[in-house]
């Protein structure tokens, strides 16, 4: 059930250079989240702006406590980035559908590029034991564009890295690793279910890739967010069966055959 409460921070550690784990104390949350949904934050401090921020869960101990990932970019963040443990959020959640494991799937591939590992990371750490194999592939530019969080190291999954550059793991993208996977010869289509989360030009490419290959395919846009319940109309998303989809209320994850890609990527 969504509801608005008070978040404690228990733990604020920076991963490297403007990225951070942040812990927080909210059994409201912690108890009923799934992988893919999110929380609404305002910090309870002098200078946060108007508006509170979208975070995806990237951990829950299913009990008292959620974890989220993020990466400085602006104001909030920036503040944020300074919050000490005892300080607090108001906070709305958990929002929007998560994921939708298919337990008729043999394989899962998630696929995250810039910001979008952490609800990845938490549909492998939930999830991982209704596959045989569990693949999370990792894409950014440059090594020090990785937001992968201490510690991820999910028992059973299988991590690949991608960079631009070749400064870390393999030289590619995500997409590359994803079609590596996915074009492995002995795997039949049904037998594979993607994830993706990063931005909207990579999820286009991975649900056209899926589409070709008639692979079952998830995604959750980041859309910038006002309100977050629908009433604002700030995270329209395009739908392949006309009109607009909300980012908040009818996501952030979508099947990627809900979303007209074409017109999405226009605006
Ligand atoms: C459902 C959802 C889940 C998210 N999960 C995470 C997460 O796990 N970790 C994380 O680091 N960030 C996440 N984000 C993005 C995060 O909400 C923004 O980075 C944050 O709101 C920026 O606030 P700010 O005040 O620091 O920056 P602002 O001053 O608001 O923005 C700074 C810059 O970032 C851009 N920006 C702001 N929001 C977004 C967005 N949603 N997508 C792309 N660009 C944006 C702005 O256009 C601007 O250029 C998520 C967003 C959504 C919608
Ligand atoms: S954020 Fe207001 S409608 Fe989605």
């Amino acid at each position: 059930m969504t509801c608005c409460s008070i978040a404690k921070i228990v733990d604020n550690e920076q991963i490297r250079n403007g990225c951070y784990t942040m812990k927080l104390e909210v059994p409201s949350i912690a108890g009923g989240c799934t992988p893919g949904q999110f929380v609404l934050l305002r910090g309870l401090v002098a200078g946060w702006p108007y508006l509170r921020r979208p975070f995806s869960i990237y951990s829950s101990d299913g009990e008292t406590k959620v974890d989220i990932v993020y990466k400085v970019v602006g104001r909030a963040t920036s503040i944020m980035s300074g919050m000490d443990a005892g300080e607090e959020f108001d906070v709305v959640g958990p929002l929007g559908n998560g994921f939708t494991p298919d337990e008729t799937c043999t394989h899962a591939v998630a696929v995250a590029g810039g910001i979008g590992i952490p609800p990845l990371a938490f549909f492998c750490q939930k999830y991982v034991d209704l596959y045989e194999h569990t693949t999370l592939v990792l894409g950014a530019a440059t090594r020090e564009e990785l937001l992968v969080p201490v510690g991820l190291v999910v028992q059973g999954v299988k991590m690949a890295t991608y960079t631009e550059d070749g400064s870390k793991g393999c030289r590619g993208t995500a997409l590359d690793g994803l079609a590596g996977v996915i074009g492995e010869t002995a795997l039949e289509k049904d037998a594979v279910q993607v994830i993706a989360c990063g931005p909207r030009e990579m999820l286009s490419e991975v649900a056209h890739l899926c589409r070709e290959r008639g692979v079952a395919c998830q995604v959750s846009v980041e859309e910038i967010m006002a309100c977050g319940i629908g009433a604002c109309l700030s995270c329209a998303v395009p739908a392949s069966a006309g009109g607009y989809l909300h980012a908040c209320k009818d996501g952030p994850v979508f099947d990627s055959s809900e979303i007209d890609w074409e017109r999405w990527l226009e605006t």
